[in-house]
């Protein structure tokens, strides 16, 4: 490590990161010079859809062949060279295990050839960060409510590498309520934005779902779900046509449920830290009923609301390269000996 250290003490004009992501089933490299990102290559991965859920196994094997070409495009978008490149962050954790293998593996292997620095990234803290992505940044502190298929986190963030989880969930996230709930309609995986879809024609109070009351800033989804399995049982059982006949106002009721969640909680949040500048991130902030719901809330108690490029909201490098760069700036790099982990505290 002392060739590393010594080899970012000399001055250097331009900060070069080189990002990957492959954390679950994207496979995304990016390239950010001195904070700006100047390519971000996103490979998704079709063949889960058939299966109604991520099949571990198929995400680490399709990671596998994407990985070179991805980091290729990465690299030729950005017009630089590889030799250009200061340093290579990573993600990893958490995420499955074979997929996050795949990218630290590479990550590794490409640090120790061009015997430049390797930086972890924690798959959260990126999405937190996706934020500072782009011109106009939101000032901090400030709070980051991170929905995604995988995780429900409301985050303080006081500075790039000062964070605080104050909320999570205690079960599914808020991504896999919209997939679950989906799945129960008999819609192709991923389900979210499918709800979304139908929801924009449909009366989002025809039907109740009860809104759990867990104490502070913790969510859960697992009862909502199991009321909405509950509904369609008995609705079916007096009209087998039920989830055709009313599709569009179901998918409103529901998206209306878990939008409360987060934003009574965000609302929470908001009043107990006394911060009002609010951000999202995570697949789940594409929603159109939670980003009309927050824009509501931001006018009734005047937020400065943030929300990323739909691109840098879901998985994604650039994520993963804007905060190898804040890491790279305070020097927190990784020896080689670092391994990827399904699950990390943070
Ligand atoms: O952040 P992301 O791309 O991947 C994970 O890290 O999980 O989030 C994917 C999740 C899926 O659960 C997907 O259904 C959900 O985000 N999602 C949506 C919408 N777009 C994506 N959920 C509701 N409404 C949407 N428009
Ligand atoms: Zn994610």
């Amino acid at each position: 490590m002392t060739n590393l250290s010594n080899y970012i003490d000399h001055q250097m004009e331009d900060i070069l990161i080189l990002g990957i992501e492959s954390s679950c089933d994207e496979t995304s490299a990016s390239i950010c010079k001195n904070g700006k990102i100047l390519s971000n290559i996103i490979a998704s991965q079709e063949i889960h859809t058939k299966y109604g859920g991520v099949v571990p196994e198929l995400a680490s094997r399709v990671h596998m062949e994407n990985i070179v070409p991805v980091v290729d495009a990465a690299i030729q978008e950005a017009g630089i060279h590889l030799h250009d490149i200061n340093a290579i962050a990573f993600t990893q954790s958490p995420g499955l295990i074979g997929a996050l293998l795949v990218g630290s593996g590479f990550a590794k292997s490409l640090s120790l050839s061009l015997a430049i620095p390797l930086i972890e990234v924690h798959h959260m803290q990126a999405h937190v960060l996706s934020n500072l992505i782009g011109e106009e940044m939101p000032q901090f502190p400030f709070l980051c409510l991170t929905v995604s298929g995988g995780h429900t986190q409301i985050v303080l963030c006081e500075s790039p590498l000062s964070m605080k989880i104050l909320g999570e969930t205690m079960d599914d996230a808020a991504g896999e309520a919209f997939d679950k709930s989906a799945k129960l309609l008999g819609l192709p995986y991923p389900g979210g934005p499918l709800i979304d879809k139908y929801a924009q024609d449909g009366d989002p109070l025809r039907f109740h779902f009860p809104e759990p009351q867990i104490e502070g800033l913790d969510f859960s989804f697992s009862g909502v779900k199991t009321s909405i399995l509950y509904f369609l049982q008995k609705q079916t059982k007096l009209d087998p046509d039920f989830i055709q006949n009313n599709i569009k106002d179901i998918c409103a009721s529901i998206q209306h449920t878990i939008v409360n969640i987060l934003t009574h909680k965000l609302k929470k949040a908001s009043l107990e830290t006394g911060i009002k500048t609010i951000c999202i991130a995570g697949g789940v902030a594409a929603n159109k009923g939670l980003r009309k719901g927050i824009q509501e809330m931001a006018t009734k108690y005047k937020w400065k609301v943030h929300i990323p490029k739909m691109e840098h909201c879901t998985d994604n490098a650039a994520m993963i390269a804007i905060t190898g760069y804040y890491k790279f700036q305070a020097k927190e790099f990784s020896p080689l000996s670092v391994s990827a982990s399904a699950r990390a505290s943070w």
